[in-house]
């Protein structure tokens, strides 16, 4: 058997995604991206929008597949890690289906895989206590705040235990402080659940919060410019304050200062972009 403490949660291998155009060469997402996950890491894309984050996330998820390059998913293709439900994956929409209850939403991708009742019951059961909704079962979406529905879409992802979680911008209709205060649960959950995630984010101190790497992308044709570890010691143990560190804000500057490396060629689309992203 393989040694699975050596094979990485995700490896990218020089992947490139050109959207055909009806007319013309079509459009270059990414160029040549390669990345690898550890087990158990947590690391986040940012960049302008645009710049390819969610396409590149969709790759890992075999939601879509790249024009060149590879990308495997605990050593196997993404097409089988997909089958083998590998990974758990989060939108910035919660898709909950409002005809069910909170706990009815977390036991569907249970269902359709064939895990009876009983199991289903007390994995939902556990789930809910996890993120914080105990008081929430039976409740259904249109009942709960932004939140509240984005812990259920977080749940149901976790709902098969997988070793990966995918989260395209989790958080990026929540306000400030709800926004805060899920980062603050995402840290626990992850050191619960000990799930490897790539995380798309607009903000810089969301992902310097959260992260081990924070991977800087640049804007068409997406690719990495950089990757800063940050230095902030294990993910698991960061707590609120946690903001207000030093070595925090040294990341925050670190990482603006590397999205903003266009602004300094002045290239006015450049600057553009670079408004899509949060600096405070
Ligand atoms: N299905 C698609 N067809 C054509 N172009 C696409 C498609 N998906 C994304 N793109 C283009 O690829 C680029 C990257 O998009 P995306 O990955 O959504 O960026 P981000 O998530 O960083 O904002 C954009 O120029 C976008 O218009
Ligand atoms: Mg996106």
């Amino acid at each position: 058997m393989t040694n699975t403490t050596s094979v990485p949660a995700v490896d990218i291998h020089g992947v490139s995604r050109i959207f055909a155009a009806r007319k013309g060469p079509g459009v270059t997402a990414l160029d040549d991206v390669s990345l690898t996950v550890a087990p158990g890491e947590f690391v986040s894309l940012i960049g302008p929008s645009g710049c390819g984050k969610s396409t590149l996330l969709r790759l890992v998820a075999d939601l879509d597949v790249p024009t060149s390059g590879s990308i495997e998913v605990f050593g196997k293709p993404a097409r089988q890690a997909r089958i083998d439900q590998d990974y758990g994956i989060v939108f910035q929409q919660a898709g909950l289906l409002p005809w069910r209850t909170v706990a009815g939403n977390i036991e569907l991708p249970l269902e359709l895989h064939g895990v009876g009742k009983a199991a289903r019951r007390r994995r939902a059961a556990e789930l809910i206590t996890l993120v914080g909704l105990s008081d929430f079962a039976s409740h259904y979406p249109d009942q709960l705040s932004g939140g509240m529905q984005q812990r259920v879409a977080i749940a149901r992802s976790l709902a098969e235990s997988p070793s990966l979680l995918l989260m395209d911008e989790p958080f990026g209709a929540l306000d400030e402080m709800t926004r805060e205060r899920m980062q603050n649960e995402l840290v626990r959950i992850c050191a619960e659940t000990q799930a490897a995630v790539v995380f798309v984010t607009h903000s810089i101190p969301e992902a310097v919060f959260l992260s081990n790497r924070v991977v800087v992308m640049s804007p068409r044709p997406g690719r990495i410019r950089s990757i800063v570890s940050v230095g902030l010691g294990d993910v698991s143990g960061r707590g609120e304050g946690l903001r207000e560190n030093e070595g925090f804000f040294h990341s925050l500057s670190e990482v603006r200062d590397l999205l903003h490396g266009d602004d300094a060629a002045g290239a006015s689309e450049n600057q553009a972009g670079a408004r899509g992203v949060e600096t405070r």
